[in-house]
């Protein structure tokens, strides 16, 4: 028996909705009450790297992000990622790079190969959204940015998704031309209004929400910076100094098992270092979609959200761009053989 599956540019993501926050924050919010209630599979991320963990700023590094995806998803699949943080600097080249494969998960056979640096982009951007749907202030209206990249534009539009009052952003890169060019990029995408400044202390002054996505080495975001009733999306892994985190009222992360494997996270710095333990770490986040334990409970409440990233979201958002490419006949279809050699 034959055996095809249907391959998609980034071009075709996009035709099929790729760009969509509304439909990435459902589908992530969906994924999260999946995990929630048992109904996902999510083998720990694999990390390809050239050396210490300290080589990824430099040599960079791939991932490996399998999971299952079950409800009316029902899709297996793996994200491969590549990170090479010194693309953008010196290559003038995207950071990260993926194909996301599906799996029937029945049969096994691939049904399914698409670009995955896209889909990775907006559901960081929607996993932000739906933590700033319960754990930001309602009356948010300033973002402060640190880092002008990829992730800060998909953070940006999943903001004002979930906080259309949302009205005015400040911006840090260390490379000022990446700011302005976001300022550029973001304003007629979203019709904003965006303020370049010159350090992440101004970034962090007065704003609402905080959102760190930075290729940054070593802390960006200073104890005393967090301003009262702010939301703090850390998306690096680790712009923020350990001992800022004694200042959050809330601790709330995607998966702090997951987190712990993975390493090199601000978090697991503290935990290392006795600043913050086990029971420092409020929820999850499926835990408060879920209702099992509160978001924000006041509008004083300083929160960490910090995520590491699920495989599951992934899989769950190009399966919904491989259904609407099967409705409309989209993408190129590849052989994987025309008849096995052996069976
Ligand atoms: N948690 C997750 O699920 C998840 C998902 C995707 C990416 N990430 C992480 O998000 C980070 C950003 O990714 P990206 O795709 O936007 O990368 P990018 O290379 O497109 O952008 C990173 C930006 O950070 C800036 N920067 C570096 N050092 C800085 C500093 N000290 N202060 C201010 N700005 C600084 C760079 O100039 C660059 O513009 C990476 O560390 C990546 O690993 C996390």
């Amino acid at each position: 028996m034959t055996i095809e599956f249907r391959y998609l540019t980034q071009e075709q993501v996009i035709q099929l909705g790729g760009l969509d926050m509304a439909l990435a924050i459902q589908d992530v919010e969906a994924v999260f009450r999946l995990f929630g209630s048992g109904a996902c599979v999510l083998p720990s991320k694999v990390v390809l790297r050239w050396g210490d963990s300290d080589s990824e700023s430099t040599r960079g590094r791939i991932n490996a992000m399998p999971g299952y995806v079950g409800g009316n998803c029902d899709m297996s699949g793996i994200k491969w990622i590549a990170s090479m943080p010194l693309n953008p600097i010196e290559r003038g080249l995207p950071r990260a790079s993926a194909l996301t494969i599906l799996n029937h998960p029945t049969l096994g056979f691939p049904v399914a190969v698409m670009d995955g640096t896209l889909i990775s982009a907006m559901r960081t951007g929607a996993v932000s959204g739906v933590a700033a749907k319960y754990l930001a202030r309602k009356d948010s209206r300033t973002v402060g940015i640190i880092g002008a990249g990829v992730q800060s534009r998909t953070q940006l539009m999943a903001l004002k998704t979930v906080l259309p009052a949302l009205s005015s952003v400040l911006v840090y890169d260390i490379r000022e031309e990446r700011s302005l060019a976001f300022c550029q990029d973001m304003r007629d995408r979203l019709g904003i209004s965006i303020e370049v400044v010159a350090t992440s202390r101004e970034a962090t002054s007065h704003v609402d929400i905080l959102v760190s996505a930075t290729t940054a080495v070593s802390p960006v975001v200073k104890q005393r910076w967090i301003p009262e009733g702010c939301l703090y999306c850390q998306v690096g892994g680790h712009e923020c100094e350990p001992l800022a985190l004694r200042e959050f009222d809330k601790i709330v992360v995607d998966n702090w098992s997951e987190m712990q494997h993975r390493g090199a996270q601000t978090l697991v710095w503290a935990k290392e270092q006795e600043i913050i333990s086990d029971e420092d770490i409020n929820a999850e986040l499926s835990q408060i979609i879920t209702g099992k334990k509160p978001g924000r409970e006041n509008a004083a409440e300083r929160i960490f959200f910090g995520a590491v990233g699920m495989g599951i979201e992934d899989v769950a958002i190009a399966t919904r761009i491989l259904r609407r490419a099967e409705e409309e006949q989209v993408g190129t279809m590849l052989k994987l053989w025309e008849s096995p050699v052996f069976v």
